[in-house]
C-alpha cells in the first residue's frame, strides 16, 4: 500500500469519523489507538473504505505508514491525554512533521504547546472542530490556528473534509498558535448561549402558555423557516416531537433537568471576562448549566421561595411572535458578545481574526450554524473593524425591531417568578450599553471616598478628589 497522507491519532466517536471523512475524500490515512481493538473496531466499521485506511498498532508503525513531513492529528481528550501524546510522538517524529491537536483544548494549553514544539523544530497547529459525531463523518466546520506556512501543508485535507455552505468550504486558517482553538471556545459559548436562550423560550411556551411539548415542536419547526432558521432550533423541534416507545410520554419530561460541560463555555466566559469584554448571555448560560446541575438546592429553595400561582395565558400568535423576536434579538445580543471577545482576542494575542471569514464559516458544519451567520458575515464586510454588529445597520435594525417583544418577554417572566437568565443577561447588556450617561459617576464617588482613587470632572481638566460631605447626620 501507499504511504499515508495524513495520521489519526484516537479511534474514539470524533476521530473514527474525521478518518472515515479523509478517506472519502480520497486521502490515505494512517489511524492508531492507544488500545488496538479500538482502531480494529475502526477499520470493521469503514467498509468498503477501509482500503484507503491503514491501521496501525505502534507509533513506530505510524511513523513508517506516513510519508514525511507528517501530519499527525490528535484526536484524544482533551488536557494531559494530548500532552501524553506529544510526549509518545516526539521521539518518532522528525522535525516539519506536523501534530495538529484537533481536540477541544484550551487555547491557553495550546499557546504553551505551540512554544515547546515549534522550537523543538516540530510544526504545531492547533484546530477547532465543530459538528459532533455527524460532522467530523460528513463535513465539520474548521477553525485553523498555526503557523502559515504548516497551515497550507495540511489546508488541502480540511478544505476536502469542511461542510459546504453554498459551495464554500467551512474550513479557514484564523491565525496564529492558539487562534483556532480561541475561536472554537468561543464558538461554544455562543453554543451555550444559544441552547439556553431557546430552552428558556421553551419554557415559557411550556409554563406560561401551557403549550404540550408536540404543540411547542410546531412553533419551533415554524420560525426554523425564518430567521431564526438554524440546526439548534431544528433539532429543538425534533427533540420536542420525540415520544418515548416505553410510556408514551414525550421524551423530555423524562430526561433529567440537570445539564453536563465539559469546559468550553466556561473558559469562554472566563476568556471574555480576563479580556474585559461583558460576555454575560455567555455567562449565564454557563451559570444556568451550573444552577441546573445543584438539584437538591434548587429543591430546598424552590420549596422556601414558592413561584407565584399565575394562570397560564393563551399562546395566541401575538404571544407567540414576541417570544420569536424575543429569541432572535437574544441570539443577536449572544453572538455580538461572542464577536467582541473575538476582537479583543484577536488585538490582545495578535492573532488578526478574520471575523467575517468566521462568520462564514459557521454557517455550516457547526453546531452553531444558521443562515443569521451570513448576515454578521456581511456586517464585517461592510466595516471589518467594526467595534460591534450591532453597529451594523441592517442587524441593527432587526434588534430595533424585537426589541420591544424581547422587554416584554423578559419583563413578562421576572414578574411571574420566571426563570430567564440568558435572554435578561443579554437584555441588560444591550439596556446597559445603550445609556449616554450611566451611573458610573457614583461609582466613581465612592471609589473617592473610600480609597481616594480621583475621578475626572466634565467641566474642567485634571484628576480630582472630594471634598465629600462628612457623611449620614
Ligand atoms: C461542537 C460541540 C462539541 C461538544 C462540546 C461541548 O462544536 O461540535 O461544541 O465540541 O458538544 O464538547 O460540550 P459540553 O456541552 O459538554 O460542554
Amino acid at each position: 500500500m501507499a504511504l499515508a497522507d495524513i495520521a489519526v491519532i484516537g479511534m474514539a466517536v470524533m476521530g473514527r469519523n474525521l478518518a472515515l471523512n479523509m478517506a472519502e475524500k480520497g486521502f490515505t490515512v494512517a489511524v492508531y489507538n492507544r488500545t488496538v481493538e479500538r482502531t480494529e473496531a475502526a477499520m470493521l466499521e469503514a467498509g468498503p473504505l477501509a482500503e484507503r485506511l491503514i491501521p496501525c498498532r505502534t507509533i513506530e508503525d505510524l511513523r513508517a505508514a506516513v510519508r514525511p513531513p507528517r501530519p499527525v492529528v490528535i484526536m484524544v481528550k482533551a488536557g494531559t491525554p494530548v500532552d501524553d501524546t506529544i510526549e509518545q510522538l516526539l521521539p518518532m517524529l522528525d522535525p516539519k512533521d506536523i501534530l495538529i491537536d484537533a481536540g477541544n483544548a484550551n487555547f491557553r494549553d495550546t499557546l504553551r504547546r505551540d512554544k515547546r514544539l515549534t522550537a523543538l523544530g516540530f510544526d504545531f497547529l492547533g484546530v477547532g472542530v465543530s459538528g459532533g459525531e455527524e460532522g467530523a463523518r460528513h463535513g465539520p466546520s474548521i477553525m485553523i490556528g498555526g503557523a502559515t506556512d504548516a497551515v497550507a501543508r495540511v489546508e488541502p485535507v480540511f478544505t476536502a473534509i469542511a461542510a459546504r455552505y453554498q459551495g464554500d468550504p467551512c474550513a479557514a486558517h484564523v491565525g496564529a498558535d492558539g487562534a483556532g482553538h480561541f475561536v472554537k471556545t468561543i464558538h461554544n459559548g455562543i453554543e451555550y448561549a444559544d441552547m439556553q436562550m431557546i430552552a428558556e423560550i421553551y419554557g415559557l411556551l411550556r409554563q406560561a402558555h401551557g403549550l404540550a411539548p408536540a404543540a411547542i415542536a410546531d412553533v419551533f419547526a415554524g420560525w426554523s423557516k425564518g430567521p431564526l432558521d438554524s440546526y439548534l432550533v431544528e433539532i429543538t423541534a425534533q427533540a420536542l416531537r420525540t415520544v418515548d416507545a416505553d410510556t408514551g410520554k414525550p421524551l423530555v419530561d423524562l430526561v433529567v433537568d440537570s445539564a453536563g460541560q465539559k469546559g468550553t463555555g466556561r473558559w469562554s466566559a472566563i476568556e471574555a471576562l480576563d479580556l474585559g469584554v461583558p460576555a454575560s448571555a455567555i455567562g449565564a448560560a454557563v451559570d444556568a448549566r451550573g444552577i441546573s446541575a445543584m438539584r437538591a438546592l434548587r429543591a430546598a429553595v424552590a420549596a422556601r421561595y414558592a413561584l407565584p400561582a399565575i394562570p397560564v395565558r393563551p399562546a395566541d400568535e401575538a404571544a407567540v411572535l414576541d417570544l420569536e423576536k424575543a429569541l432572535i434579538a437574544g441570539k443577536i445580543l449572544a453572538y455580538a458578545q461572542g464577536f467582541a471577545a473575538m476582537a479583543a482576542a484577536s488585538a490582545q494575542f495578535g492573532w488578526s481574526l478574520p471575523l467575517g471569514r468566521i462568520a462564514r464559516i459557521w454557517r455550516a458544519g457547526c453546531i452553531i450554524r444558521s443562515a443569521f451567520l451570513d448576515r454578521i458575515a456581511t456586517a464585517y464586510d461592510a466595516d471589518p473593524s467594526t467595534a460591534s454588529i450591532l453597529l451594523d445597520p441592517q442587524l441593527g435594525s432587526l434588534l430595533a425591531d424585537c426589541l420591544p417583544a424581547m422587554r416584554r418577554v423578559v419583563a413578562g417572566a421576572l414578574t411571574e417568578g420566571r426563570a430567564v437568565p440568558a435572554l435578561a443577561a443579554g437584555l441588560a447588556y444591550l439596556q446597559t450599553l445603550a445609556q449616554t450617561r450611566t451611573t458610573a459617576d457614583l461609582i466613581q464617588v465612592q471609589r473617592d471616598i473610600f480609597g481616594a482613587h480621583g475621578f475626572e470632572r466634565l467641566d474642567r481638566p485634571g484628576a480630582h478628589h472630594g471634598p465629600w460631605s462628612s457623611g449620614i447626620d
